[in-house]
């Protein structure tokens, strides 16, 4: 009897042993991943150190490696129309920057003024976001019968975002690079660091557009030596997309004449040309810096497909769920 007791006591106390060891190793592990963590995704540090504050040594171990020495803002420019994906493209490109550091995100609806759906969608993410509205002018509007892309979509709307960012910095303030990111492109978080270390204006490829698997340059020694395109190859000095450079924000100061839809001559942009137009004010062919991975692409466009929504039309119409 005497013995059993003891017995008991004996196998309580190897017990609550084994259950503290396998806590104590549990802890292990999750400072030991959260390190893991901080070392692959140096971008989204501050959104960790937010939900790990209770555990003070994996919030030191954050604070030692969110600084970084270039103190360079991105500013990515993404234009915007009511449609019926509009709310999910906005809220994807949200979660994206969300993980980019030092970034502000320039929206311009295509609106009399911000709407409703994009003012709640943004007061949502946690990204430092400049709202923008300016419709499309008659001018750039599709004649009635054609369809939207017969005209370059989007240009007053870019505009203005440059002219946000030429009222608000100047060349004593302009260390930051712009980029014109659309909310229905999908996005590899290293296209940042690309688009971050750009010293004047960069290129890289971009996926499924132009009619090909990507198209943009090839890339030697930081200088392209080849482009990939089969749209007006040799009419276009940079044939690439709108998502395919970046440009340093002290050239926009520099380049005071430069804007979307119009080339270096002053003339306008004929469809199709409004990239390689804007970029020609501010680098040439053997300028250009050339960037991204010569095996892999940063992005896509890969454009959100519109739901079929016929049953709408008898009535079934839903306000619980807001599309536009
Ligand atoms: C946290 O860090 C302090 C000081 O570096 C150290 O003394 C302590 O043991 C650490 N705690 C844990 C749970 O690792
Ligand atoms: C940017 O410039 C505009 C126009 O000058 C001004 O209204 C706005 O307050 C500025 N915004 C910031 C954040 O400085
Ligand atoms: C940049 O500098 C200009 C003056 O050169 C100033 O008006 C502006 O407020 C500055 N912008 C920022 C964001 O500091
Ligand atoms: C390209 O630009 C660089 C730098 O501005 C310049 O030195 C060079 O002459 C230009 N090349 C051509 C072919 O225009």
């Amino acid at each position: 009897m005497m013995e059993n007791k003891f017995g008991t006591q004996w196998k309580l106390r190897f017990y609550a042993l084994v259950v503290g060891l396998l806590i104590v190793s549990n802890m292990t592990t999750f400072m030991f991943t959260t390190r893991v963590l901080v070392a692959q995704h140096p971008n989204g540090l501050h959104h960790l150190t937010g939900s790990l504050n209770d555990d003070q040594n994996v919030t030191k171990v954050l604070e030692e490696t969110t600084a970084i020495p270039d103190t360079k803002t991105i500013f990515v420019i993404t234009p915007t129309h009511s449609c019926v994906t509009q709310k999910i493209d906005l809220n994807s490109m949200c979660h994206t920057l969300m993980s980019v550091q030092k970034v502000i995100w320039i929206i311009i609806e295509d609106s009399q003024k911000p709407t409703d759906l994009v003012t709640k969608l943004i007061q949502r993410c946690n990204v430092e976001i400049v709202h923008l509205a300016i419709p499309t002018s008659s001018d750039y509007r599709a004649e009635k019968g054609k369809p939207a892309h017969s005209k370059s979509r989007g240009v007053e709307q870019r505009n203005a975002g440059l002219n946000w960012l030429r009222e608000n910095y100047s060349s004593h303030n302009c260390s930051g690079v712009f980029y014109f990111g659309d909310d229905d492109n999908k996005y590899d978080l290293r296209l940042f660091e690309d688009i971050h270390n750009t010293q004047i204006a960069s290129v890289w490829k971009v996926a499924w557009v132009g009619g090909l698997k990507w198209e943009g340059p090839t890339c030697q020694n930081g200088r392209a030596t080849s482009w990939h395109s089969v749209f007006e190859t040799e009419l276009r000095e940079f044939p690439l997309d709108m998502a395919g450079f970046a440009v340093h924000l002290c050239q926009l100061m520099k380049h005071p004449e430069a804007r979307i839809g119009v080339n270096i001559h002053g003339d306008r942009s004929k469809g199709g040309h409004l990239e390689t137009d804007f970029l020609q004010h501010f680098a040439n062919k053997s300028s250009v810096e050339c960037r991204g991975s010569e095996s892999e692409t940063y992005v896509w466009h890969s454009k959100t497909s519109s739901p079929s929504l016929y049953g709408e039309k008898n009535g079934h119409s839903s306000k619980s769920v807001e599309t536009r």
